[in-house]
């Protein structure tokens, strides 16, 4: 009888976390993750316009930087930023647009999301990876 309880409370939790993730990607417009097949191309940065108001980042983390590390685009563009490291695991975070991933070396993360506001966004990597962990930061210029 208990565990019939325990099983129905957590299946209960599950769907309520289920809902969460569910309600951020939607109703706050979070984008989440997604992983990519890992191509060796992604690990050479580069910031390709795909389109007007469109594109590409392949951003590159290693100790203690990001590759590219300044970023200027105009503003109301959409951005895809894929994303992997050289080394260890770091993390890439963009606080004013609700970007967060981890960059994970054999690894492509992709996430997209649209810069509507112009201004300096800052991202820093908020996964400790070492002494030189709070420096590793860039900035998008969004004009
Ligand atoms: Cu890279 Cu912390």
């Amino acid at each position: 009888k208990y565990e019939l309880r325990a099983i129905i409370s957590s299946g209960v939790l599950l769907s309520l976390f289920f809902f969460a993730v569910l309600y951020n990607s939607y109703s706050r417009k979070i984008d989440m993750p997604t992983c990519v097949p890992f191509e060796k191309t992604f690990e050479k940065s580069a910031v390709k316009k795909i389109d007007d108001g469109l594109y590409e980042i392949y951003l590159v983390a290693h100790m203690w930087t990001f590759d590219p590390e300044e970023i200027e685009i105009p503003a109301g563009s959409t951005v895809d930023f894929y994303l992997t490291s050289k080394d260890i695991v770091h993390g890439f975070h963009i606080n004013e647009e609700g970007v967060n991933m981890m960059a994970v070396p054999g690894t492509i993360n992709k996430i997209t999301t649209k810069f509507e506001e112009e201004g300096t966004y800052r991202f820093v990597c908020n996964e400790f990876c070492g002494t030189g962990h709070q420096n590793m930061m860039g900035k998008i210029i969004v004009k």
